[in-house]
């Protein structure tokens, strides 16, 4: 099997991630073209993949720079696009891609619609591409083994799970990219900074969406058009419940993560200022502390930090793009977190539970304006 071809589209501030990654990934990937509409960003990138090889002893060719996606496809013999770009406009070049046959990895989140995210499972199955969403934090050694741990039916029956995410943004993050915090092309708290934990609360519940009960508001952000405090009640079909609290609000400063899972027989809480703590670990048939679950978690992280945050995401892409299985994260998987996002926005609009059945056509647009009269 030949090295995947690589291209990164949109070179902001993630596409490190995604250079760090194929570096990492080296002996089976290579990142040949950047683009980016502002073209001395992916010039940059270009630097910074030679550079990236060189401290890591590897010799690599230039990737060559393009400030328009559809030539560098034509151009380039490409394998596999990273599509980096701001949230509004993945879908199209997503679509874009995969119709030429191209594996499309995208950040989170896949899309601002439910709709765009079936558009996009769609393309990926006719066209016999592969494609995966970046909720890279499903990965990490702590989350694995929790994951691990539910699968071995320690837990008993599992009651609930809470993620909560206690985050500040102030106005100059927004005011660096004015696409953050508009409803076209971001979302709010819940959609951007809490999406990752979303998922792994959902994935961890390991059942379908059955309700969804959601309160937002913008408390402190008037300058942007979506919510930056949102709490969501989630009903899973197998019983269990989920609670999202989500915010960019807390003062003065990012006070941390924590995912909590209650389960008949046993409780588990992980915290920190990035989700990487284990608080409580405690079964009924217990095996191990938490000072020995969290020495091996670490060990495990310790390999994986070294190596970059998408690292492990990216060789999960590619064993499914060379041995034709699916990837961890496939577009049904991406697509449960923003359906759980949206339906919260829905229940705030119309102030009441959404049912997963009465059908799942929603747009962020469709809430525009929606705190106007507030601020
Ligand atoms: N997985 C994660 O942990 C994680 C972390 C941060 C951001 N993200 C996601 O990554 C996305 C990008 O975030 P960012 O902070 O890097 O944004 P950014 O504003 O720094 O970068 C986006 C880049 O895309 C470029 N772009 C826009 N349209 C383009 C087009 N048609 N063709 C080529 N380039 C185009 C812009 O010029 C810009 O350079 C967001 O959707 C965000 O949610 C994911």
């Amino acid at each position: 099997m030949h090295k995947l071809k690589f291209a990164i589209i949109g070179c902001g501030y993630i596409s490190t991630n995604h250079i760090k990654a194929i570096i990492d990934n080296f002996e089976d990937a290579e990142l040949i073209s950047v683009c980016d509409l502002l073209e001395n960003r992916a010039e940059l990138k270009a630097d910074e993949y030679v550079l990236k090889a060189e401290e890591n002893h590897l010799t690599v060719k230039r990737p060559t720079v393009f400030n328009d996606y559809r030539e560098m496809l034509e151009k380039e013999n490409i394998d596999t696009c990273a599509i980096c770009t701001i949230s509004g406009y993945r879908t199209e070049i997503s679509i874009y891609c995969m119709e030429l046959k191209k594996n499309v990895l995208v950040e989170k989140p896949m899309a601002m619609s439910t709709m765009d995210a079936d558009r996009m499972i769609k393309t990926a199955e006719k066209n016999k591409v592969k494609l995966t969403v970046c909720y890279q934090n499903r990965f990490r050694p702590v989350i694995q083994k929790l994951r691990q741990t539910i699968d071995e039916g320690s837990f008993g029956r599992i009651i609930a799970g809470t993620a909560r995410i206690l985050w500040n943004r102030n106005r100059d993050y927004y005011e660096r990219a004015k696409w953050r915090g508009t409803w076209k092309l971001d979302g709010g708290c819940l959609m951007n900074q809490c999406s990752h934990n979303i998922d792994l609360l959902q994935w961890l519940m390991g059942s379908e969406i059955d309700t969804v009960f959601g309160q937002t508001g913008n408390y402190l952000h008037p300058y942007n058009e979506t919510e930056d405090y949102g709490s969501i009640i989630i009903r899973f079909k197998n019983g269990a419940i989920g609670n999202v609290e989500g915010t960019t609000c807390i003062y003065p400063q990012n006070l941390g993560e924590t995912l909590t899972i209650i389960g008949e027989k046993g409780t588990v809480v992980i915290g920190g200022l990035t989700l990487d703590k284990v608080m409580v670990w405690n079964f009924e048939h217990k095996k191990k502390s938490i000072e020995e679950v969290q020495k091996e978690c670490d060990l495990k992280s310790e390999n994986i930090r070294s190596k970059g945050r998408h690292t492990s995401l990216y060789k999960n892409f590619i064993d499914s793009i060379q041995n034709n299985t699916n990837p961890l994260i496939d577009g049904y998987e991406g697509k449960k977190s923003l359906s759980i996002v949206l339906m919260a926005y829905k229940s705030q609009k119309y102030s009441r539970v959404i049912n997963y059945n009465e059908g799942l056509n929603i747009s962020t647009k469709d809430f525009e304006g929606m705190f106007d009269e507030k601020n």
